[in-house]
Parts: structure tokens; C-alpha cells; sequence
């Protein structure tokens, strides 16, 4: 671990010296720049060496923002940034303000910091499984490549393989998935100039019965709710039935109309 580190940082201190040499030669040759990394900051340096014209201001760009100016005269401007070089990978410039503008490169270039979408897939037999890897970090990664544990490296030609990759990220598509022999441990590794960066993603297959359990889970409790409600409402109907009818007042209603009928056929017959 201890001998991990100290390896990144002495490609780091390597990477910072190539860097400056590059940043030279390619952008202003006035111009010396630097990155140096120190406890959880990491601070970029340019400095013109070499006769200058009026400065009137410095600037701090990264991806076409800007992220600090000012309005000093010096030859000499910085930028610190809080947190590791792995966080702040990129491409910055610094720009001196003067007629005309002088601009130096500083790149923040590491190893790949590659991370997966999801750490664990789930798909369902016989359906294509999709594991997904990216890389944030500068430079981009050149190649990447999917092994699978315990099966080595993946490739296109087996057929069941499909991967396509770009510098941010890769993509691994297993055709048809099987229980047996898809589940298990998918790791995707990159590689850059300054090295290789990995993450591992875990792939669970599903049978297509256990896809149908949560419908099936509904239909058997729909079937149950209408069970329970046919037996209540049969258990129910026969005690109800004498209820309507009222037992005690039905006879003497029934009563009251054969006395009706009687008065009248009794008055009629009057
Ligand atoms: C920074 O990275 C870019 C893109 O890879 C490259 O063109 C440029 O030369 C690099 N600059 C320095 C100073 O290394
Ligand atoms: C800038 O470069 C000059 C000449 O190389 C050097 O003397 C000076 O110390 C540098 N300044 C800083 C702040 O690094
Ligand atoms: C990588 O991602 C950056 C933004 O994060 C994007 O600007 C760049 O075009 C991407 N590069 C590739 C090769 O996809």
C-alpha cells in the first residue's frame, strides 16, 4: 500500500517535470509550469522566466471557466486546490494579462480512476446483461479491457461478448444470459501513459420465474381478498334475510290487512 503511494508519487513528480518540459516547448516558451501536490492540496504554478512584456492580471482557467483573476504585475502566478491530484485531473491554463496575452498549459494527468455505474447488476435470463465503467479522470483512458473472475480476459470473438469503449468509459454486453454461467464478478481495467485503474461490478441473474414472482405475489393476494369477501358475504346472507323481514311485525301487518279486508268485505256486505 505505503509502496503504492510512493510509486504514484514519484510518477507524479516525474509526470510534473515532463509537464513542464512539454508545457515549454508546446505553448510559450516564456512560460515554466508546475504541479505539486502537498498536504491535501495541490497547487499549479506558472512562471514567465524569460524577458516579459507589461503584465497587467492573471487568470486560472479549467474547462473554459474561469477560476480565479487578478490584477497583480508579477511573473509569477499560482492556483491551490483543495484535495488529492486524483480528484482534480485536467487541463488548466493560466493566462497573463498583457499585450498580447500570454498563456501557459498545466495538465493534472494521473492514472485512470475508473469507477463502475453500479457495483451490482441484476439481469434476467435469456435477456443482455449491460455493465458500464467510466473514467472521469485526465488523460483519457487508451485501452480498456473486461476480465471475468475465475475466466480471464473478455473478448468480441466468443459472440456472447459485445464491448465498446471510448476514453471516458466502457461498456461490456453479455448476449443471452445465463444463471450458471454469466453471474459472478466483472472487473473493467484501464490503462493510460501514467497507468491502470480498475473497478469490479457483480452481475446476479435472475431466473424469468423469479421476474413473475412480485405479479404473482399480487394475483394471490387479489385471489385471497375475493375468498375472504365470498365466504363473508355467504356466511352473512342467511342471517340477514329474517332481519328485513322483521319476524315480529310481519304477521301483525299481515294481520292488519286481512281485518281491513274483512271490514270492507264486512261492510260491503252491510
Ligand atoms: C496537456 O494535455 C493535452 C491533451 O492531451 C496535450 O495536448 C498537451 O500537450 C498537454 N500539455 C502539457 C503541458 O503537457
Ligand atoms: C520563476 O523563474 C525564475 C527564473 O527561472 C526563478 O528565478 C524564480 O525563482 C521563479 N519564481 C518562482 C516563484 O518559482
Ligand atoms: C470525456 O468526458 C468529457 C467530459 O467529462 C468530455 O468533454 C469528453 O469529450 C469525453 N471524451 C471522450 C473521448 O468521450
Amino acid at each position: 500500500m505505503a509502496a503504492g503511494a510512493a510509486g504514484t508519487r514519484a510518477l507524479l513528480a516525474l509526470l510534473v517535470l515532463c509537464s513542464m518540459a512539454a508545457g515549454a516547448a508546446a505553448t510559450s516558451p516564456e512560460i515554466t509550469t508546475g504541479v505539486t501536490e502537498a498536504s491535501g492540496k495541490v497547487i499549479l504554478s506558472c512562471n514567465i522566466s524569460a524577458p516579459h512584456l507589461a503584465i497587467t492580471g492573471h487568470k486560472w482557467i479549467h474547462k473554459e471557466k474561469t477560476l480565479v483573476e487578478d490584477s497583480n504585475s508579477g511573473a509569477f502566478t499560482s492556483y491551490e486546490i483543495q484535495g488529492k491530484v486524483e480528484e482534480h485531473s485536467g487541463i488548466y491554463e493560466c493566462v497573463f494579462e498583457a499585450n498580447p496575452q500570454i498563456r501557459g498549459e498545466v495538465n493534472i494527468s494521473v492514472p485512470p480512476q475508473v469507477s463502475a455505474y453500479k457495483k451490482s447488476e441484476h439481469g434476467n435470463e435469456g435477456d443482455t446483461g449491460v455493465l458500464t465503467c467510466k473514467n472521469p479522470s485526465f488523460p483519457a483512458v487508451t485501452t480498456w479491457t473486461w476480465h471475468k473472475s475465475g475466466h480471464g480476459r473478455l473478448d468480441n470473438a466468443s459472440g456472447r461478448y459485445i464491448i465498446k469503449s471510448g476514453g471516458n468509459k466502457t461498456e461490456l454486453r453479455i448476449l443471452k444470459l445465463d444463471i450458471e454461467q454469466d453471474t459472478g464478478d466483472y472487473s473493467c481495467n484501464a490503462a493510460n501513459p501514467l497507468g491502470t485503474g480498475n473497478a469490479t461490478v457483480s452481475l446476479r441473474v435472475r431466473s424469468r420465474l423469479a421476474a413473475l414472482w412480485p405479479f404473482l405475489g399480487i394475483v394471490a393476494e387479489v385471489l385471497v381478498l375475493v375468498t375472504i369477501i365470498f365466504i363473508y358475504e355467504k356466511r352473512r346472507k342467511p342471517d340477514e334475510v329474517p332481519d328485513d323481514d322483521d319476524g315480529g311485525s310481519a304477521p301483525l301487518k299481515s294481520n292488519a290487512t286481512n281485518h281491513k279486508d274483512k271490514n270492507v268485505r264486512q261492510r260491503n256486505a252491510n
